[in-house]
């Protein structure tokens, strides 16, 4: 769960060319099923449900073409601003990871002012909040009671599979690690943008740390 595939629509995948090669590259690592999360982040990435399920019938007609049956749907990673709240108060339908559950991300510079307030609206409306990669707001690691916090508001915690071997740095890696021992977290997530980061998958799958906790920790991608 977790990337950005859908060709050249925000930071991720360029080209349909590009997106099928990361697929390929994860399906070589293992993975059976892949749900895709195009930012949708106010003037920067001004997606709609519209352009990504169009985005994502292209990779799924090239994918038929090769007879690649790997399972590939999409949802969307909705950054927390002032777009996100008009789009909630809009009651327009959401993209979900599954049934009702919404990835959404904060900034990684300064925290949001309307946290629990997001969380609440998207609990109210039946939806399921799941937070990106916690580990990267390294603004709460001299609050950690703050992650508990948003845990016991009703969010799930998505952690990035590369925070664990550092990619993001060293606080990220900490927190990480302590959001797992804290029992805080329920999906691990890829957030692949490009082929660097598939390489990296790679990488951290031969980690021995990480291959522990992976046979240890029980993540719950199996749920969506
Ligand atoms: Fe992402």
């Amino acid at each position: 769960m977790h990337s950005h595939l859908i060709p050249g629509i925000d930071d991720g995948a360029k080209t349909l060319e590009k997106s099928l090669a990361y697929i390929r590259e994860m399906q070589a690592l293992g993975f059976q099923k892949i749900i895709t999360t195009p930012h949708i982040m106010g003037d920067h990435y001004p997606n709609t449900a519209e352009v990504i399920m169009a985005g994502l019938q292209d990779i799924r007609d090239a994918l038929a073409k090769e007879n690649n049956l790997i399972e590939v749907s999409a949802g969307a990673e909705y950054y927390v601003d002032e777009f996100f709240v008009d789009l909630l108060d809009s009651n327009a339908p959401l993209l979900t990871l599954s049934d009702k559950k919404v990835l959404i991300e904060f900034s990684t510079f300064a925290p949001p002012s309307n946290a629990f307030e997001v969380i609440f609206q998207l609990l109210s409306m039946g939806y399921q909040p799941v937070l990106a990669h916690p580990e990267r707001y390294v603004y709460y690691y001299d609050n950690f009671n703050f992650f508990q916090e948003l845990v016991n508001k009703g969010c799930s915690f998505q952690v990035n599979t590369l925070s664990l071997i550092g990619h993001y740095g060293a606080v990220q890696k900490k927190i990480a690690y302590r959001l797992i021992s804290d029992k805080l977290v329920t999906y691990l997530g890829t957030d692949l943008h490009n082929g660097g980061h598939a390489k990296l998958l790679l990488k951290s799958l031969r980690n021995k740390k990480l291959q522990s906790l992976l046979s240890n920790y029980e993540f719950q991608n199996h749920l969506l």
